[in-house]
């Protein structure tokens, strides 16, 4: 045995003991132990050593029994050793794991959706490590998991019209960053007054805007894209009086406005989840592969025995002036969706259905006829269908038709409002006759205020 080798050994001080981590903050950890209880300890060096960025070995020395290491990367794990030398000689190893703390998240985007019933939340992900994040909204609390930053986060339950503090911390390793907080701002459920106020202005709108938008890229091809819409939000409700200038401050800068709030409205459609509607039993009943409902807004059916996916309509609840669910806007029925449709109507006691295509457009099937064009009844699954009476004008049909349930011996009214003067890609050269539509309908909702919500498609 080599002889220095033993007299070092048995000359070696002995170990620190109890070596702990005092504190951490995003970049530096704080250690302390003990020194080994010999009589002149008092005098002996420590040494601290750990891995730092690009696998460097940083060593710091102390007489000290307490070192706050700096400049550390967030939200990483350390190893730290810890010995002490006396005369030359090194004791044993102490070692530890330590971890800094995560770093804060910045919040990009707090948008209203639902009509002011939810919220779409979008955050960054923070440098370093992070394993999720705890999310408070007004009263609503809950944690993300790490996937969930860089994406939008949709929550639902809020008021409309209100204002509500967001708040993101990460968390990692039981330790927390520094809260960020963001305000967020609900839109008026007045906005959508009605779904066919809604979904008439929706398509007046992305009709105009679709064509201003082409008119305006073919000017400003290479004008820069809109800054960051971060914390701009749709408008409140607008006063009849100022809806002149709201229109004329939008129109400016070649309708600038209209097309920024055109932009936010494909926002509202990103990270919802449409798992029921793009499975594989129901995928052939949607009749746009891109136009399906979100798992949350869907209407369920009830489902039929021994039938997966009966219990799925490319359906939406839509919210209105009243409730999250005032209106159920639909897809033109498909011919193999026709008894789905009729399950609908009949399931939510529905006494209204708004028609807002035609059957051919451009010799092209948009919408199974679903209804019997004569007095002949037609029967779907348990549904019986009879048409009562029509009256067709220029731009209008309106039918009456009776439901049967034939198990069940009950009987359903539902009136049929076709609006027949809709152009293919287009839009009407006046308001007027669909502003006379949309009066009539009213008219008869506000007539027949019980039963279920109106269902309206286009196709
Ligand atoms: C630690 O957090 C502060 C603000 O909370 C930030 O300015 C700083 O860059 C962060 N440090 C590191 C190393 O990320
Ligand atoms: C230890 O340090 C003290 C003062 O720091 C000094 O007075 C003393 O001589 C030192 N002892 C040894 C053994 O070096
Ligand atoms: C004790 O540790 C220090 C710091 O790493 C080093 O410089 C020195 O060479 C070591 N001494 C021995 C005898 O290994
Ligand atoms: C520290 O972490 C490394 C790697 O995860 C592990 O191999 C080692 O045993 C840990 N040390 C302590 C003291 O827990
Ligand atoms: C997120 O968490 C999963 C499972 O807990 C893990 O495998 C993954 O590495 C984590 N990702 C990040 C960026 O921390
Ligand atoms: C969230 O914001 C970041 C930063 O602006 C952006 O890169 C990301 O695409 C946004 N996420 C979504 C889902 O829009």
């Amino acid at each position: 045995m080599n002889l220095i080798f033993l007299l070092s050994l048995c000359s070696a001080p002995n170990p620190v003991s109890s070596l702990r981590v005092e504190s951490q903050t995003n970049s530096s950890i704080r250690l302390c132990w003990e020194r080994p209880k010999e009589s002149d300890s008092q005098n002996l060096t420590s040494y601290v050593q750990w891995t730092g960025d690009s696998n460097t070995i940083e060593t710091q020395r102390t007489t000290d029994t307490c070192v706050t290491v700096e400049e550390l990367r967030s939200g990483t794990s350390y190893e730290f050793s810890v010995w002490v030398e006396k005369d030359g000689v090194n004791s044993t190893r102490e070692t530890l794991n330590a971890t800094t703390a995560p770093n804060s998240v910045t919040l990009v985007s707090c948008v209203s959706t639902s009509g002011g019933y939810g919220l779409l939340l979008n955050w960054s992900c923070p440098s370093g490590g992070y394993e999720g994040f705890e999310l408070e909204v007004g009263m609503q609390r809950s944690t993300q998991d790490n996937s969930s930053c860089g994406n939008h986060v949709h929550l639902l339950g809020f008021g409309p019209a209100q204002s509500y503090t967001a708040t993101v911390v990460t968390l990692w390793h039981g330790l927390r960053a520094k809260s960020a907080s963001v305000t967020c701002q609900t839109e008026s459920a007045g906005v959508i007054a009605g779904v066919v106020v809604g979904v008439l202005l929706i398509l007046i709108l992305v009709g105009l805007l679709v064509l201003f938008l082409k008119k305006r890229n073919r000017k400003h091809q290479k004008q820069e894209t809109p800054q960051d819409l971060a914390f701009s939000f749709f408008p409140g409700d607008i006063l009849a009086k100022d809806f002149a200038d709201h229109v004329r401050r939008n129109e400016k800068d070649s309708n600038r406005g209209f097309s920024e709030e055109y932009q936010r409205l494909c926002q509202e459609g990103e990270g919802q989840s449409q798992t029921t509607a793009s499975a594989l039993e129901n995928k052939a009943k949607n009749r746009y592969r891109n136009v399906l409902p979100y798992d949350w807004s869907r209407v369920p059916l009830q489902p039929l025995e021994d039938q997966p996916g009966s219990n799925y309509i490319n359906a939406s609840f839509v919210p209105g002036l009243q409730s999250p669910q005032d209106f159920i806007a639909t897809q033109g029925p498909l011919p193999q969706t026709v008894p789905d449709f009729w399950r609908l109507v009949w399931e939510q006691q529905s006494h209204t259905i708004v028609m807002l295509t035609n059957c051919l457009e451009s010799s092209r099937v948009k919408c199974e006829q679903y209804w019997p064009v004569d007095s002949q009844p037609c029967t779907h699954g348990n549904l019986q269908v009879a048409l009562v009476g029509d009256e067709v004008t220029e731009n209008w049909a309106v039918r009456d038709l009776k439901l049967l349930h034939i198990e069940e011996r009950k009987t359903l009214h539902v009136r049929h409002f076709h609006y027949l003067a809709w152009p293919d890609h287009g839009v009407p050269p006046s308001p007027d006759p669909l502003l006379a539509f949309w009066k009539m309908v009213r008219q008869w909702l506000d007539q027949t205020p019980a039963g279920g919500p109106p269902i309206v498609h286009c196709r």
